[in-house]
């Protein structure tokens, strides 16, 4: 069986901490789409560890780890984690495996994410450009290099061919920077990753889900960041939502059980694009500093605002989720009122549905005010310690997405996490 873990909204759920929470009750973590631009915040012995591509179950004895062939995979970057990761003891040999149909970002698709976003101007993505966007479309056109590709003796020649055609786009660009170090470092790097384990990663989970092993699917990024789902143009390159994994692992949609969708209690996002219930004053500036929205993978400032349970209902109803995981509650400690976006006002119509594109239109989210709680979330121990209007909000979130609510996060700590199994807030 294999189970989903998911962020709701536009990346940065706090998904890191929540896999590392349920992966004692799985034997395989399984990433299956993204790529570097993911950033997986743990805390190892009160030590941060920020992991890319490779999955959050590395810490815990016993488990597997897999990258699945949804994956795109620099090997500067992934060399660099790896190094990271092994500081803590970890042999990565024993306990990662890597699909060899996962493709490889090259220099040039950097090169070539920059380029495009420089010509894109005002309009750009805000991609953080670790060459996501340009490997995707090389995999889609045809042309992409895979990790499997690393072990065939013509590698270099079909790296000349693909960086060749990169030159001539870039020449298009007017894009004339030198890419020479990051070539050295990626041949480097390619010889590291030469020595993992490099797998027909299909294969070895379709066996295990046969031995009755579990499997836990981590996604990264968010729904709202989906390629056919999100707020497109603005979002990353591949399939975030539970139906990636089938196509990012090779695991058959019958196999899949419980989908765990996480949302903060408000909202953030980071880089461009449409954001409806986004805070521009004050209010957003005080979510920032106290949840300390700042992008774990580029340090970016994230943009920040109210829970948006329009597209929380939509991401829900996308995902299948069965699980509700609400993360960082402990961040609205404090806050006078808490807003909740409960719809959208276009064209001089209120909708409940998210729309197939906001970005050109004016769009006003609605909202509905929690007045505060004067208890702090942080210091809850059970649900029964939660604040009354705390549990309002959830009552709400509940409602809305007609999906019970499993768990609540209220702070950092491993420990700070509660169970709401059995609580009274079912729609
Ligand atoms: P790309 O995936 O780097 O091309 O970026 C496309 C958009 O997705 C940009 O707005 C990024 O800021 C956003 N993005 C990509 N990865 C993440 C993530 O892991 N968390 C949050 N936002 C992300």
């Amino acid at each position: 069986m294999v189970d989903a873990l998911l962020g709701l909204q536009w990346g940065d759920e706090g998904k890191g901490k929540i896999v590392d929470f349920l992966a004692h009750d799985y034997q395989i973590i399984a990433r299956f789409q993204g790529g570097p631009n993911a950033g997986h915040t743990l805390y190892i012995k009160d030590k941060k560890v920020v992991l890319h591509t490779i999955p959050s179950g590395v810490f815990h004895p016993g488990l597997m780890n897999v990258i699945g062939n949804g994956v795109v995979i620099d090997p500067v970057s992934f060399e660099q984690e790896c190094n990271e990761i092994e500081a803590h003891g970890i042999d990565l040999k024993k306990v990662l495996v890597i699909s060899e149909r996962a493709h490889l970002i090259l220099p040039t698709h950097k090169a070539l994410d920059k380029a495009s976003e420089l010509n894109k101007g005002v309009n750009k993505i805000g991609s953080t450009l670790k060459g996501i966007g340009p490997t995707y479309m090389d995999k889609t056109g045809r042309n992409g290099l895979r990790v499997g590709d690393i072990l065939r003796p013509d590698f270099q020649q079909r790296y000349e061919v693909l960086r060749g055609k990169h030159l001539d786009l870039l020449g298009q660009m007017k894009f004339d920077e030198d890419i020479s170090e990051w070539e050295n470092a990626f041949f480097a790097s390619v010889e590291a990753l030469r020595k993992h384990t490099i797998i027909s990663a299909e294969y070895y989970l379709n066996d295990a889900i046969r031995q009755g092993k579990k499997i836990l699917a981590e996604g990264a990024q968010g729904t709202m960041l989906d390629i056919d789902f999100g707020t497109y143009p603005f979002v990353t390159s591949s399939n975030t939502v539970t139906a990636g994994l089938c196509t990012g692992l090779g695991i058959a949609p019958q196999h899949v059980g419980k989908v765990y969708g996480i949302s903060k209690a408000y909202c953030t996002r980071v880089g461009s694009g449409p954001f409806p219930s986004e805070l521009l004053d004050a209010t957003g500036d005080t979510l920032r500093a106290n949840g300390n929205e700042f992008g774990s993978t580029t340090g970016r400032p994230r943009r920040c605002g109210w829970i948006d349970l329009v597209a929380l209902r939509y991401a829900c109803l996308i995902n299948g989720v069965s699980d509700l995981i609400i993360t960082k509650s402990d961040v609205l400690d404090g806050m006078e009122q808490v807003g909740v976006c409960t719809s959208y006002v276009m064209d001089g119509k209120e909708t409940t549905q998210f729309p197939y594109d906001i970005n050109e239109k004016e769009i006003e989210a609605k909202f509905d005010y929690i007045p505060a709680w004067d208890k702090n979330l942080s210091d809850c121990e059970s649900k029964d310690d939660m604040p009354r209007n705390f549990m309002r909000l959830l009552e709400m979130i509940e409602k809305h997405t007609q999906v019970n609510i499993a768990y609540v996060s209220n702070g950092v700590g491993r420990d700070q996490l509660i169970s709401m199994k059995g609580n009274s807030t079912k729609p």
